[in-house]
């Protein structure tokens, strides 16, 4: 790659307890080789900003409220992951479908979390709690969470990177599995982040 560290932004939506993840894993050493080099949310006032903040990450909002218009919205996140000369894209429960332009510049760099063991659950209106609500409607024994690359081609496809698996209990409310998932997606959005973070190092 001919630089020794990966500059990473991660996109968030709300509580960023993923990109909290990410923050720890960046103090504690499990992303050597990376930084965190900006958090940019689709909505401002969320509490993922506030925790870069503490943690001295810079930030940018780019909302559709601020941007109607598609394609001036992409244009307005490629300038500010160029403007940090963002490596990897990381998307952190960030809940906007991006622009295929902006796919397509982080091809094979920009990857994502997804509450659910993909190709399950995954898709348009497969957000949030209602990805768990489905699983219990279904009646599965078993879900979890997916980090995969984003290839544009549709929402939540792309190649498949870690998935974590977690039981579904007796009694499990939309809420109660969405806190357990929340705990494997903040192990595996770090493993599988070290991951990249290392192959991109090898190029
Ligand atoms: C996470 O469960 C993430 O997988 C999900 O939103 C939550 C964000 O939590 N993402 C999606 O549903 C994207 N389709 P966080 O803000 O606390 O990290």
């Amino acid at each position: 790659m001919g630089q020794r560290t990966v500059n990473i932004s991660v996109m968030v939506s709300g509580g960023g307890s993923n990109l909290q993840a990410l923050i720890d894993g960046a103090a504690d050493g499990r992303l050597a080789g990376a930084r965190i080099a900006l958090v940019l949310s689709s909505r401002d006032g969320v509490r993922a900003l506030e925790r870069a903040r503490l943690a001295g990450i810079p930030t940018a909002v780019v909302s559709k409220a601020d941007h109607p218009d598609e394609t001036e919205k992409a244009g307005a996140i490629l300038a500010a992951l160029a403007g940090k000369k963002t490596d990897l894209v990381v998307m952190a429960g960030y809940m906007s479908i991006l622009d295929k332009r902006v796919c397509a510049a982080y091809a094979g760099r920009m990857i994502n979390i997804h509450p659910a063991l993909l190709p399950k659950y995954g898709g348009v209106g497969y957000y949030g709690l209602r990805v768990h609500q489905a699983v219990l409607e279904a009646g599965e024994p078993e879900t979890g969470a997916t980090v995969h690359y984003v290839d544009g081609k549709s929402v939540d496809s792309g190649e498949i990177i870690l998935q974590g698996r977690v039981p579904v209990a007796d009694g499990d409310t939309p809420e109660s599995l969405q806190a357990r998932v929340l705990e494997a997606e903040h192990r595996i959005i770090v493993e599988a982040t070290a991951a990249v973070v290392r192959k991109l190092l090898s190029r």
